[in-house]
């Protein structure tokens, strides 16, 4: 199959949005956005702002294992530069705090973008829920509003473990926004895993687990993809790309809310992701 027959068969599979110019995402047809909201998963167009092209050669730099960015301090459990047991996902994670301590100026500038991208996300999905607006900052732990907190990953798959690239799972966030460069990644579609083709010009957006919380009781719950990255090996080219999470205060709260506004649930982030962790480890 030549690339342009597989890219366009992709494409009527996953669909493609973009960030209209009052910021608001939009979809060819409204079959497209239903797609979407059913997969967990659509390709959004790279906003011509966004200097994609500086962050990947910056996520591409820290590599080389003699680059100063392998010594930034780990911050829990969660922060710093982190190999991951049992796949191959190398990282350099940071949440939206420590940026500009640790970043260079452009890229804390590049995940600022990346958070207006993810605010946009979720405006629609809360748009799309029927959940009234004046509960959306609450409902989203703050996240909808500019808060909440996020992480900014540069991540590679290091080659010389020979484990899985990313083990099945699904996001624990709202949103991811990934950027992604070469084959590999997967997503499950109808119990099977299906390849999510590279994209030129676009960037690649799931649905996470507190998202599906925070729309369950709504006119429209949306559900977390499950995905993997599949084993690299050293002979690929190096897989690298980056990573933002789009994820409520992680000791903070989230809330159920129904069309009509009221309250139909809520629980600790930390229950969540706890509980989360948990269905991981049996699922395994
Ligand atoms: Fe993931």
């Amino acid at each position: 199959m030549t690339w342009s027959h597989q890219a366009t068969s992709q494409e009527q599979r996953f669909p493609i949005a973009s960030i209209s110019n009052e910021s608001r995402l939009v979809f060819p047809s409204p079959k497209d956005l239903d797609r979407a909201w059913d997969l967990g998963i659509f390709y959004l167009k790279v906003p011509d702002s966004l200097d994609l092209d500086g962050a990947r050669q910056f996520g591409g730099e820290l590599i080389a294992p003699d680059s100063s960015y392998r010594q930034i301090p780990k911050y829990g459990e969660l922060e710093g530069f982190i190999a991951l047991e049992n796949n191959q996902q190398t990282k350099l994670a940071l949440r939206r705090h420590h940026w500009d301590q640790h970043y260079p100026a452009a890229i804390a500038e590049f995940g600022r973008q990346l958070d207006q991208i993810g605010i946009t996300i979720l405006r629609e999905v809360f748009h799309q829920s029927g959940i009234p607006e004046t509960v959306w900052d609450r409902a989203s732990g703050g996240y909808s509003a500019g808060a909440g907190t996020a992480f900014l990953n540069f991540v590679h798959y290091d080659t010389r473990n020979p484990d899985q690239g990313l083990r099945p799972h699904t996001d624990y966030g709202f949103i991811t926004i990934l950027d992604i460069t070469a084959p590999g990644l997967q997503i499950k579609v109808n119990g099977t895993f299906e390849d999510v083709p590279v994209l030129p010009g676009h960037l690649a957006i799931h649905f996470g687990e507190a998202l599906n919380f925070i729309t369950l009781h709504s006119d429209r719950t949306v559900g977390a993809v499950e995905h993997q990255v599949l084993s690299q090996k050293s002979t690929d080219p190096v897989r690298h790309g980056i990573v933002y999470f789009a994820n409520p205060d992680l000791d903070g709260m989230l809330w159920q809310f129904d069309a009509k506004g009221e309250i139909r649930g809520s629980s600790s982030v930390e229950d969540l992701f706890a509980l989360l962790e948990k269905n991981l480890t049996e699922y395994r």
